[in-house]
């Protein structure tokens, strides 16, 4: 069911008046689609990382709202349930401020439609979510034709967690500028870090590079300063799943450590995110919260236990790279460089005047 064409798969798909999503839990080993017509299936799939990455978490919540007001009849129930609806996904995980981004924007559309009826309301907002899974990947595609202009041929670029198709409504945020400088000859090989504990690298990124005929080679994380260290990483590329307006970014545990060994090795390092990750409200990446997961998928490797009973972990989902590690913001609005609060202020001036 996934698309692939033109460099674009989209593991969110709406298919039969409702939402199917591609179980990136079960990746590689199986293309499994999910039926997700409750919002309780849409909540429970984004917390258990069937749906994730910033942006793809975004969209699954705007199409979350509309099955959540499937079959409302009564137009004096609808605001109760939007409300009902709307806290169930904002609760689901709190780093990616993609999530709270669309679900304040979906609740614009239902403002403006409430008194046209149940069923009235719920066309625009399925045409409104239609428009955010479009839209998202018009504007990685912006993002990858911006960002390969920071690569030169033959680069070996390193890449962390899953910042791919997968992560979006589709092409991707870092995989989709990957895509871009491989397609023009700049990038030569991509080196994928596995990501602990969940290994989005090795089962999503590895996965997607193989699909793209992309050349890729799988590192554990703690290769990344032997890598380094050799010559090997000429530029490092990661997304984010939220920043902050100083230009601290949020992304995946790990991000930080190759930040630091590539700052130490002067490699440079870019963060790739659209404008909706940027959250303007939060001064510095001290502010981000972070989310915290249960440390069985620390112990544990997929159901099988590797730390003797009874060990504690702690699982630290994300961690902050601060914007003096950072060489560039690259954004649909162009590559942001320091002073970030002065370069994402004028982004977001230049978006709003474009719109
Ligand atoms: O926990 P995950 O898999 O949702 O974490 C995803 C990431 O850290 C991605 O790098 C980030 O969301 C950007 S996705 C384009």
């Amino acid at each position: 069911m996934s698309q692939v064409h033109d460099d674009v798969f989209s593991p969110i798909a709406w298919r039969d008046d409702t939402l199917y999503l591609l179980d990136q839990t079960v990746l590689p080993r199986e293309e499994t689609w999910l039926r997700c017509d409750t919002p309780e299936l849409v909540a429970d799939a984004i917390r258990r990382l069937s749906v994730r990455g910033a942006p793809a978490i975004g969209v699954a919540a705007g199409y979350g709202l509309v099955v959540g007001l499937t079959g409302v009849k009564d137009p004096s129930d609808l605001q109760g349930r939007f409300d009902e609806v709307e806290a169930l996904l904002a609760s689901t995980r709190p780093t990616a401020v993609n999530l709270t981004w669309a679900l304040a924007r979906g609740r614009g559309v239902f403002e403006a439609h409430r008194s046209e009826g149940p069923a009235a309301v719920r066309e625009a907002l399925l045409t409104w979510a239609h428009g955010l899974h479009e839209g998202d990947i018009e504007t990685n595609k912006r993002m990858g034709a911006h960002g390969r202009e920071r690569f030169a041929e033959g680069d070996r670029v390193l890449t962390h967690c899953n910042a791919g198709g997968l992560a979006t409504a589709g092409y991707g945020t870092a995989v989709g500028v990957i895509t871009a400088g491989h397609r023009d000859g700049r990038i030569a090989h991509v080196w994928v870090d596995e990501t602990r504990p969940l290994l989005q690298g090795a089962r999503l990124t590895a996965w997607e590079l193989e699909r793209l005929d992309i050349p890729y080679r799988l590192v554990t994380d703690s290769s990344v300063g032997a890598l380094m260290a050799r010559g090997l990483v000429d530029r490092v590329v990661v997304g984010a799943d939220r920043i902050a307006r100083n230009g601290d970014a949020a992304n995946k545990i790990g991000t930080y450590t190759v930040a630091v060994l590539a700052a130490r090795h002067n490699v440079p390092f870019y963060v790739a995110a659209p404008l909706s990750t940027i959250d303007r409200d939060t001064p510095t990446g001290a502010d981000i919260p972070i989310e915290e997961r249960e440390d069985v998928e620390v112990t544990e490797v997929f159901g099988t236990r590797v730390a003797p009973a009874g060990t504690l972990a702690t699982n630290i989902a994300f961690d902050v790279t601060p914007a003096e590690l950072i060489a560039g913001l690259i954004t649909e609005m162009g590559v942001l460089e320091a002073p970030f609060e002065q370069s994402i202020a004028s982004a977001f001036a230049a978006a709003a005047e474009g719109s």
